[in-house]
């Protein structure tokens, strides 16, 4: 059989966690992965393409690359998309289309603008060919191209532009399973990515008492059941590529019967699930937490509780504490939250000895009172705001 063809694409990838997006896409098959800013580059099939849309946790987006050319101006831009590729097997003008645009050159600093170029450059195009263009749709396009401009040195010098498709058409962190969001939830790639880095595997317990609509617990068990993201009850959700000129039913079919073969009711082990619990103390989200845990189908291995954190009875372990205590952004609210985090610190010190707790803090003050020293520190974005995985070993 043929070998089948590569192709240069990128995952757009939470701020911090480009390491363990870059392990997570070589262990679903990509090649030359790698890691950069915000963004991970990566070499794949067709299929592995689907394979990825499906089973890979971390990407807000995959991104394959239809062309990639010098880029001073506006002038380079508008050929370089004409010249980009056979826009009549692309996007014949029935299909809706929309642009994105990221990055920026000297002479093109509006992400805009440059889209704006990107989308007359096309339609231009399909006019001389066909007589006749594609519509404009911002809501629910067939295809969503994706331009990224890069500055090359200082002065413009080396400045490139890199034209590609959007698999998915809508970010891959919206899973499906989140009809109700809580309070300051955490979106689920970004919940995936921690519970990556804390490399729980299902066979210690897992508690999370400050759950709120329970998206890191949620996210722990879809991976560690094997629940493939991209699925939604089963079905695969929809996806942009589906609508690609070179879409191949057959193969996607293929990944699809692959991704939901993974779904098991036991670890990965063959043994039952470590227990799951979570504790909130506002009835109204941990009810949001239970019908999440519902809609992504892992309810019956999830142990929610409404209570408070200072009460947390731990199941026996040791295990694993991993949460994200509010930060107090209001003024007023500190002192409050001072007293939460120094009462978190004494009670895992008195009842968790042993255990790891993993905390997503926001506030390094905060973070003071809970008088432990932290054994790690991952930098990363939560929806826009600087905050730090942190790791403790609870002695
Ligand atoms: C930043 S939110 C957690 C968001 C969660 N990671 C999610 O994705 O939905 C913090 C949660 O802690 C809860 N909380 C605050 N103080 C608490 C306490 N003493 N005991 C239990 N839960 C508490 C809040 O009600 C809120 O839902």
């Amino acid at each position: 059989m043929a070998l089948e063809p590569s192709f240069a694409a990128i995952a757009v990838v939470p701020p911090g966690l480009e390491e363990p997006a870059a392990a997570e896409l070589v262990a679903l098959g990509a090649e030359a992965v790698r890691p950069l800013r915000r963004a991970v580059a990566l070499r794949t099939t067709r299929s592995g393409f689907y394979r990825l849309h499906l089973q890979a946790r971390l990407p807000f987006r995959l991104l394959r690359e239809l062309a990639r050319f010098p880029c001073h101006n506006r002038e380079d831009l508008y050929r370089g998309v004409q010249e980009a590729t056979d826009w009549g097997r692309w996007l014949p003008p029935d299909l809706r289309f929309r642009v994105e645009a990221s990055g920026s050159t000297a002479s093109l600093s509006h992400s805009h603008y440059s889209a704006l170029q990107v989308k007359n450059a096309v339609i231009d195009w399909q006019r001389q060919h066909f007589g006749a263009r594609s519509s404009v749709d911002l809501d629910s396009p067939d295809l969503v191209l994706h331009l990224h401009l890069s500055p090359g040195r200082p002065g413009g010098g080396g400045a490139e532009a890199v034209l590609s498709l959007d698999g998915s058409g809508t970010s891959l962190h919206r899973r499906g399973y989140r009809a109700a969001l809580g309070l300051a939830p955490l979106k689920e790639n970004l919940a995936a990515g921690l519970i990556a880095l804390t490399g729980w595997d299902g066979t210690v317990p897992l508690a999370d008492p400050l759950c709120g609509s329970g998206t890191l617990l949620i996210e722990a068990a879809c991976a560690a059941l094997g629940r493939a993201p991209g699925l939604d009850g089963g079905s695969p959700r929809p996806f942009s590529l589906q609508h690609w000129a070179d879409f191949d039913a057959d193969q996607w079919q293929e990944e699809v019967k692959a991704a939901r073969a993974l779904a098991r009711d036991q670890g990965a082990d063959g043994r039952p699930l470590a227990p799951i619990v979570g504790l909130e103390q506002e009835p109204s989200v941990l009810a949001q937490a239970q019908a999440n845990a519902t809609a992504a189908g892992v309810a019956p291995w999830l142990d929610l509780h409404a209570g408070d954190a200072r009460d947390f009875l731990p199941p026996p372990g040791p295990g694993l504490v991993v949460c994200n205590p509010p930060y107090g952004a209001r003024l007023g609210e500190r002192d409050a939250l001072e007293g939460l985090y120094g009462d978190l610190g004494r009670m895992l010190k008195e009842r968790c000895g042993g255990w790891t707790l993993w905390l997503l803090s926001g506030n390094p003050e905060l973070t003071g009172a809970l008088r432990m020293k932290a054994s790690r520190r991952v930098a990363v974005s939560n929806g826009g705001i600087d905050c730090r995985w942190l790791r403790y070993d609870i002695r």
